[in-house]
């Protein structure tokens, strides 16, 4: 017998899930940027991963808009916020995608590097507004749902996290991207008794580990990172039951000033339905460079080896996809923009 829970109606019939489809999306960047690993090419692997991503849209079956993408149209060829994507088949959805979150680990070679894809029903999904471009987080897990504040100072975070997982404060791991901005946040952390795992880059990923119950490796993210991260990372932990809190950012008091002025409540707290209040959101990521979590691409003899995860936030279900992909017989679909 299926059971209801956290007020999501089980289906009674299967339903498509889009999510095996942008697998296939973040596969195709994943695949074109790993060959760009190492070059100390930013502005390549990004390239190679947004052709091969908008040309793995291309067939997905769906009229999708993107919400999050590079950037706005005169700053972006492909994948700008408003793009339509998609074959236009039905049905109408926001897009968020990042085709590579940590460009820099993959120009450096370094390990965590990933391509990521979310979509929810149309008009569903945060839009920042222009200016804004950091966000305060922190996002645990389903165990910790429901005690987090990120009003609240760290060690009191910590302290009910610990209570809400049965475990002593000393037994958390928070996850921090390493920046000067994060002084203090590493002081308070280590004050109230916990430990750290310090990031260079890649905070999408960072959130989802917090949240998943079988990676036991972090309890909490907590920290600044990209607002657009913040969405991607947002619908993932919809389809995982865990929760996120964020606020706006700004850089300088000269930030502060302008987004005060802009009207932007610099106080609001955006609470996960805020970021992503779609009651279908389908997340998918592959691995490029390999991470804690997901094996990056590898090249072997006449093919290629990816790992991916995707999730559905209906059925909640999570899926690792491990695929043999075999060059002579693949296509990788690359627009020219
Ligand atoms: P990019 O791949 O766009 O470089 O983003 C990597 C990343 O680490 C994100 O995961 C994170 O949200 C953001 O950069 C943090 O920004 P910054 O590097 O400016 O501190």
């Amino acid at each position: 017998m299926t059971q209801a829970t956290d007020g999501f109606e089980p289906s009674k019939t299967i339903e498509r899930n889009i999510g095996l489809e942008l697998v296939r999306v973040t596969e195709a960047a994943a695949l074109n940027s790993a060959r760009y690993m190492g070059y100390g090419d930013k502005i390549a692997v990004d390239d190679a991963a947004v052709q091969a991503m908008r040309g793995a849209l291309e067939g997905v079956d769906m009229d999708g808009i993107v919400v999050i993408g590079e950037g706005e149209k005169d700053e972006a060829p492909m994948l700008y916020i408003g793009e339509r994507v998609g074959n236009g088949a039905m049905p109408e959805l926001d897009v968020a995608v990042d085709p590579v979150d940590g460009t820099t680990l993959l120009s450096l070679g370094l390990p965590g590097a990933i391509a990521v894809v979310a979509t929810s029903e149309r008009g569903t999904m945060y839009q920042a507004p222009p200016g804004v471009y950091y966000m305060q987080k922190i996002a645990v897990g389903p165990a910790a749902r429901g005690v987090i504040d990120i009003n609240a100072p760290v060690a009191e975070n910590l302290r009910r996290v610990a209570q809400a997982r049965a475990c002593a404060v000393s037994d958390i791991v928070v996850t921090v991207l390493d920046r000067e901005r994060h002084a203090d946040l590493k002081r308070d952390i280590r004050a109230a008794g916990a430990r750290i795992k310090l990031i260079r880059d890649g905070d999408v990923m960072a959130a989802i580990e917090a949240a998943m119950e079988d990676y036991p490796g972090v309890d909490v993210y907590m920290g600044i990172g990209g607002a657009p991260e913040a969405v991607l990372a947002a619908s993932a932990l919809k389809c995982l039951g865990g929760e996120m809190q964020t606020k706006v950012w700004p850089r300088t008091p000269a930030e502060r000033a302008q987004l005060t002025s802009a009207g932007i409540d610099l106080e609001r707290v955006f609470m996960l339905d805020d970021l992503v209040s779609g009651q279908n959101v389908s997340f998918a990521a592959t691995g490029i460079t390999t991470g804690d979590m997901l094996r990056g691409v590898e090249f072997v003899g006449g093919g290629a080896r990816t790992n991916s995860v995707m999730m559905r936030s209906r059925s909640g279900t999570v899926r690792y996809v491990t695929a043999h992909h075999r060059w002579a017989q693949k296509f990788i679909p690359v627009s020219e923009g």
